[in-house]
């Protein structure tokens, strides 16, 4: 079982691949549901204490926490499991990758344009941000070609990406945009979109619910990297589903004033310095016609956590290549919004207690380390 619904771009795993895979997914559960909880145990009783007698205070912010608890045994190791298993997430799956290269790549080339559409423009320049490390370790990072027409990079965030999440995304790792449509659902049922665009869409996992909950919207999906919008083409055709892909920076669109009634992004700020998220916001309200909406949502906001939890999500930032992981969480959405030019009254803000209901990591509610919680901010035009 490979838990993943398959379609023709996905690189089967053989039989050792999958027995591989399958270990790499139960390592990552076994390391989320019994090793993280003990990290607090362990800060509780020991690094607190130790920090407290030799300070005469309490930490007072998740940096001196995460430095008090790098010299513990215990969260060395754990951080040392973690670290591994991500690395392996993306090593078990590029095998299975090489070996079928040429097939996955002629499976992309005769997909046709049947429903949707796929624009690729080698001018677009890739952000420096996204050329100076690979992102949460993805050997190669989202751009890079290896071969012709490349899609090896959407095979790898693809299937590596099911086994990161732990199967919690669901088969069509989709459940971000299921989250996004279901908050607009419960709290705008008179808002329907005409024009809908994902930014950073990556293979477009969150852009399908979109196009199933407004079937009758055009719907596009920009990101920088052809090798992601090949890939998340032919899927989406494959699914029946059409999707407009084009290689656009999101900071600086191809689109004119006013095009689009939603514009959304999932799991991208996260990914972005600073002076991205503030452009990408810009460029948002340019291109939201009046009562249009913009939401995005990723993991959660330091605000909304204690600073212990503050600090184990912060290991990211140190150890998981993911240089801005820190940026936005510390960041005040309604004030990034009004700067967008967006009015502080429509803004939208609300704490998502989990994102899908099939995660078994978090199904008790028990907070691992500060990702439980997720986050989706916006504002309407
Ligand atoms: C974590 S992935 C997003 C995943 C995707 N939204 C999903 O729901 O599965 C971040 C994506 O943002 C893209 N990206 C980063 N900066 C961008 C920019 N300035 N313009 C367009 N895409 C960008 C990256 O290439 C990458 O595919």
């Amino acid at each position: 079982m490979i838990g993943q619904t398959t379609h023709p771009v996905l690189p089967m795993p053989d039989h050792d691949e999958l027995a591989l895979q399958n270990f790499v997914k139960s390592f990552k559960l076994h390391i989320a549901m019994k090793i993280v909880p003990g990290n607090k145990t362990v800060f509780d009783k020991r690094v607190k204490p130790s920090f407290e007698r030799e300070e005469g205070r309490a930490p007072e912010d998740r940096h001196e926490i995460r430095k008090a608890l790098a010299d513990d045994v215990y969260y060395g190791l754990w951080g040392s499991l973690f670290r591994t298993s991500q690395e392996m997430s993306w090593d078990c799956v590029v095998s299975s990758i090489d070996r079928q290269l040429p097939d996955l790549i002629q499976a992309s080339r005769t997909n046709g344009d049947s429903l949707g559409t796929l624009e690729l423009d080698s001018s677009t320049e890739i952000p420096g941000y996204l050329e100076a490390v690979d992102f949460h370790a993805m050997p190669g990072g989202y751009h890079r070609e290896f071969a012709d027409d490349d899609v090896s990079a959407g095979a790898l965030y693809d299937r590596g990406g099911y086994l990161y999440s732990m199967g919690a995304w669901g088969p069509m790792l989709d459940a971000m945009g299921q989250r996004m449509v279901s908050y607009l659902s419960e709290n705008r049922p008179e808002f329907q979109p005409k024009a809908i665009l994902d930014m950073g869409c990556s293979v477009g996992h969150s852009t399908l619910p979109y196009v199933d909950t407004w079937p009758d919207a055009e719907v596009h999906a920009i990101d920088v990297a052809a090798p992601l919008l090949r890939y998340g083409h032919t899927r989406a055709e494959h699914f029946g589903k059409k999707i407009h892909f084009a290689q656009q920076d999101c900071e600086n669109t191809q689109f004119e004033d006013e095009s689009f009634d939603l514009i959304v992004s999932h799991i991208l700020v996260h990914e972005m310095p600073e002076a991205a998220i503030r452009n990408m916001l810009r460029e948002s309200h340019r291109l939201l016609r009046p009562g249009g909406i913009t939401m995005h949502v990723d993991l959660s906001l330091y605000q909304d956590l204690d600073s212990f939890d503050e600090a184990m999500l912060d290991w990211d930032t140190y150890y998981n290549n993911e240089p801005f992981w820190s940026v936005i969480r510390q960041m005040d959405p309604p004030s990034l919004m009004a700067e967008a030019g967006f009015s502080k009254d429509k803004v939208i803000q609300q704490l998502v207690s989990r994102i899908s209901n099939q995660s078994p990591v978090f199904a008790d509610g028990r907070n691992s380390g500060g990702r439980s919680n997720w986050f989706i901010f916006g504002a309407q035009k």
